[in-house]
């Protein structure tokens, strides 16, 4: 039904606009989001530690969730925002976040990290703004080191019916906020379906609303998806 509703206006998100919207958005914020995303960010950091190690947040963003992982892991930010990353850095040097390695302007779809340096990725709320979402997915799992972790918060669109209709024509609206309001679970199915080592292991719903989600997936050994948590560590771990 969509397909054949189409429309005139560009649905699709690019690094430009994403660029400006964020540009908007830094000040704001956490004034917005903050307590609003509270809880999902808090189980997504619960998540990490529970692996721990070496840590990459993709799409750290204003840096909102750096002061909540524990002192003994490291963390490693990267966001394409250079005015998300400045209020990053400004939070880092105002807590003396001394467990941050470092904080970078890069794209989520070309991480510049070689393979297997991270025992956990996470990305909170970026896998449905970034302009293809499966390209990031692909990074971040490359990012693992078997036995790691990729831990998201996302939102997760209706499949189908009114809600997905809603959606569906509000994205040419939302994308010059920075997000798209049309991503339904079939993507991350069909996502993880292609893949041969990495399997979903959690899937929990988050507020608000109701339209979030945690996903947990393992990286296995190359290959070995049915092989869970194997023994490993990343590149650059303590
Ligand atoms: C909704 S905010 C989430 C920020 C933070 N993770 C949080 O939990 O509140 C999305 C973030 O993803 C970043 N982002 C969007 N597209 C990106 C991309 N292709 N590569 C890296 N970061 C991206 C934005 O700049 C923004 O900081």
């Amino acid at each position: 039904m969509t397909e054949a509703l189409g429309t005139k206006l560009p649905a699709e998100l690019d690094l430009v606009t994403l660029r400006k919207a964020y540009a908007r958005w830094a000040p704001v914020y956490d004034l917005v989001f903050g307590a609003l995303f509270d809880r999902g960010r808090r189980a997504a950091i619960a998540a990490a530690e529970q692996v721990g190690g070496r840590i990459l947040e993709v799409g750290v963003g204003t840096g909102i969730s750096l002061p909540g992982y524990c002192s003994h892991n490291r963390i490693v930010g990267i966001d394409l925002s250079e005015a998300m990353l400045r209020k990053a850095q400004r939070r880092v040097a105002n807590l003396s976040l001394t467990n941050v390695e470092k904080l970078e302007v890069m794209d989520a779809e070309h991480l510049s990290f070689p393979d297997a340096s991270f025992d956990v990725v996470v990305a909170n709320h970026v896998i449905s703004t970034v302009p293809n979402p499966e390209a990031a997915l692909d990074e971040c799992a490359r990012m693992l080191r078997p036995g790691g972790e990729m831990i998201l918060l996302s939102r997760i669109g209706a499949d189908a019916g009114l809600r997905h209709l809603i959606e569906f024509l509000l994205q040419p609206i939302v994308r010059r906020l920075g997000w798209r309001t049309e991503f339904p679970w079939d993507r991350f199915a069909r996502w993880t379906e292609r893949q041969t080592d990495v399997r979903l292991i959690e899937r929990r719903p988050m507020p608000p609303f109701g339209h979030f989600s945690l996903l947990r997936f393992v990286k296995c050994a190359n290959g070995r998806k049915h092989d869970h948590r194997r023994p490993g560590a990343a590149a650059g771990s303590a």
